[in-house]
């Protein structure tokens, strides 16, 4: 629900992308399984989560246009990690 309430408009309602303005997300954790390496493996997982929290807190701001508004101030980290998980059980 909070995804479709606040992420869908850009990024697919169900994060289902049809050609929205905002990246698929689903495609997002694709690389770090394919590493073989446990310890390299964790360290990639570690930084797409940091990136996400980033991403979504900050937003996305390029030479000064907003291309997605920063939700700090909207959604508690708790309700953006629920949104993450909600995104790797999708992801495909
Ligand atoms: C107004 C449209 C818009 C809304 C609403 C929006 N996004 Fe975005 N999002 C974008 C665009 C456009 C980009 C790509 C921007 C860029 O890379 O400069 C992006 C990028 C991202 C990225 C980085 C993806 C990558 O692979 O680089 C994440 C993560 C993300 N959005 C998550 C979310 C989440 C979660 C929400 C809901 C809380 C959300 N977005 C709401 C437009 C939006």
């Amino acid at each position: 629900t909070a995804f479709n309430q606040a992420c869908s408009r850009c990024h697919g309602v169900d994060a289902v992308n049809k050609g929205q303005v905002g990246p698929d997300l689903l495609k997002m954790d694709r690389s770090c399984p394919r590493i073989a390496d446990p310890a390299i493996r964790q360290m990639c997982i570690l930084d797409q989560d940091d990136f996400f929290l980033k991403s979504v807190q900050e937003g996305k701001t390029r030479v000064g246009v907003v291309h997605m508004p920063a939700w700090k101030e909207v959604l508690p980290p708790a309700a953006i990690w629920t949104i993450r998980t909600f995104l790797e059980s999708r992801s495909r």
